[in-house]
């Protein structure tokens, strides 16, 4: 990687930052978390890349999830199981519309800082800088607490890696055996209101039965009960992400320590700034959000920064447009692509294009939105003959009232109830888990027009 040093990025011009108030204070930190271990092995990174290569191909299929904003405050081990529990339930859902291995990446283990949209935020005539995420500084409206504290990367540190810890121990130690996976996930179809989705899930159990009969269960074989599951944030805050870089002897590469993928957001994606400088020298896959001001020059710059070797697996694109507007912004970016014969991972953000403010004066996100946009996602790759490889949501396992609509309703009137997201709205489990039945349908769909590609040569 040429003239490319973890420290590279210093020079470049920065946004969404913190400016920290004592440099001295800020410098032991990032010296102290330098000697810590890294969190993830350049190894698991590279095997994810691989499997983002068969995303790209559409011989898997991608889902990424989790909170937008982890919390210092909500960490437990019941959050983090929850989690992940209904994400290997949506796993489930997914493999069998897609008929392909599904690719779990959550957004934990290290999601903690956040870009905003506007520097300050104001409450009746005082006005305080943002809330950045946990990693930065704190949620409450004081300006003591929204005082950047390089500490807190620390403590952040700590909680990805006990959550990583975790998480690991879930994949391998006999929870996510399918036959338990699948009778959580009948549990919710046997509710009088998801009637609809249980047809899908009886011919799962129907599949399950055969292979048992067949010889083939969490005894004998181990894909039935153990997963593969990787961990992702936005690298927004460099100084964690650069203290965290190390050298993989392996390979003689850079790898950022934090997580296995990496993405650059949204507002920090600048060709030549210093968050895309930063993540064209580490080794691990990419995400790049990609919102409507996104250009198709932005986009090729972009590519040939980030993946100049068009490496399969490497470059995921996170598309979030907002429902009613895919039509208008993923045409031009697929030509982008095509043009330049890039190797790409398409996955759809049907959450941050759709956050509107409630009546009740919450921030919310419709369920119909998110759906209208995931499906519009679908329909522009099959009319453009590409393939949608994946889908990235902000949700939870838990029982919270944040996203309006799905079958168990959420009301405008209910948002107060339990409205817990230190930053956006999340789906919570139910209203993940169907959305995971209707992405199956959409699958079905995509299976037949691959097997028909393949067919035509
Ligand atoms: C996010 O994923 O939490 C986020 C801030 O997204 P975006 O950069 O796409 O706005
Ligand atoms: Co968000």
């Amino acid at each position: 990687m040429s003239n490319w040093q973890k420290t590279t990025w210093r020079d470049k011009p920065r946004v969404q930052m913190p400016d920290y108030p004592d440099a001295a204070v800020l410098g032991a930190v990032e010296e102290k978390l330098g000697t810590y271990p890294p969190l993830v092995f350049a190894g698991e990174a590279r095997r994810l890349k691989a499997h983002l290569g068969d995303v790209a191909r559409g011989e898997a299929f991608l889902l990424q999830g989790g909170d937008c904003a982890e919390s210092f405050k909500d960490f437990s081990a019941d959050a983090i199981r929850d989690t992940f529990k209904v994400m290997l339930q949506m796993a489930m859902v997914l493999t069998y519309g897609a008929k392909v291995p599904v690719v779990k990446v959550g957004r934990m283990a290290g999601q903690f800082a956040k870009p905003r949209s506007a520097p300050t935020e104001a409450k009746g005539d005082q006005e305080l800088p943002s809330y950045r995420g946990d990693i930065i500084n704190e949620l409450d409206f004081t300006p003591e607490a929204r005082i950047p504290d390089p500490a807190k990367m620390l403590q952040a540190y700590t909680q990805a890696a006990a959550t990583l810890n975790l998480l690991r121990a879930f994949s391998t130690g006999g929870f996510a055996d399918m036959h338990r996976v699948h009778q959580w996930t009948l549990g919710f179809t046997d509710a009088e209101d998801a009637a609809r989705y249980r047809d899908i899930a009886a011919r799962i159990q129907d599949t399950i039965d055969f292979m048992a009969a067949a010889g083939i269960t969490a005894d004998t074989t181990h894909e039935f009960s153990t997963v593969e599951f990787y961990t992702s944030h936005e690298a927004l805050l460099l100084e964690y992400e650069e203290a965290l870089t190390r050298l993989d002897s392996t390979s003689g590469k850079w790898l950022a320590g934090s997580g296995h993928m990496i993405w650059i957001g949204d507002r920090t994606r600048q060709p030549d700034g210093a968050h895309v400088e930063f993540a064209r020298g580490v080794q691990n896959p990419i995400g790049l959000k990609c919102g409507p001001s996104m250009t198709s020059g932005h986009l090729k710059a972009l590519m040939a920064r980030l993946n100049p070797e068009n490496e399969a697996g490497r470059l995921t694109l996170i598309t979030r447009f907002g429902a009613g507007s895919v039509g208008e912004h993923l045409p031009r970016l697929i030509k982008a692509v095509e043009e330049e014969g890039a190797n790409v991972v398409w996955t759809c953000d049907p959450m941050h294009g759709n956050t509107i403010k409630s009546a009740s004066g919450y921030k919310t996100r419709p369920f119909d939105s998110v759906l209208r946009e995931v499906r519009e996602f679908f329909a522009v790759h099959k009319a453009e003959g590409t393939i949608p490889g994946g889908v990235h949501f902000e949700m939870t396992g838990t029982d919270v009232t944040e996203c309006t609509g799905g079958v168990r309703a959420v009301t405008d009137e209910d948002l107060s109830d339990r409205y817990h997201t230190a930053c956006d709205p999340r789906l919570n489990a139910s209203q993940s888990l169907e959305l995971a039945f209707l992405v199956a349908e959409e699958l079905t769909d995509r299976r037949n027009a691959l097997a028909a590609a393949a067919r035509a040569g």
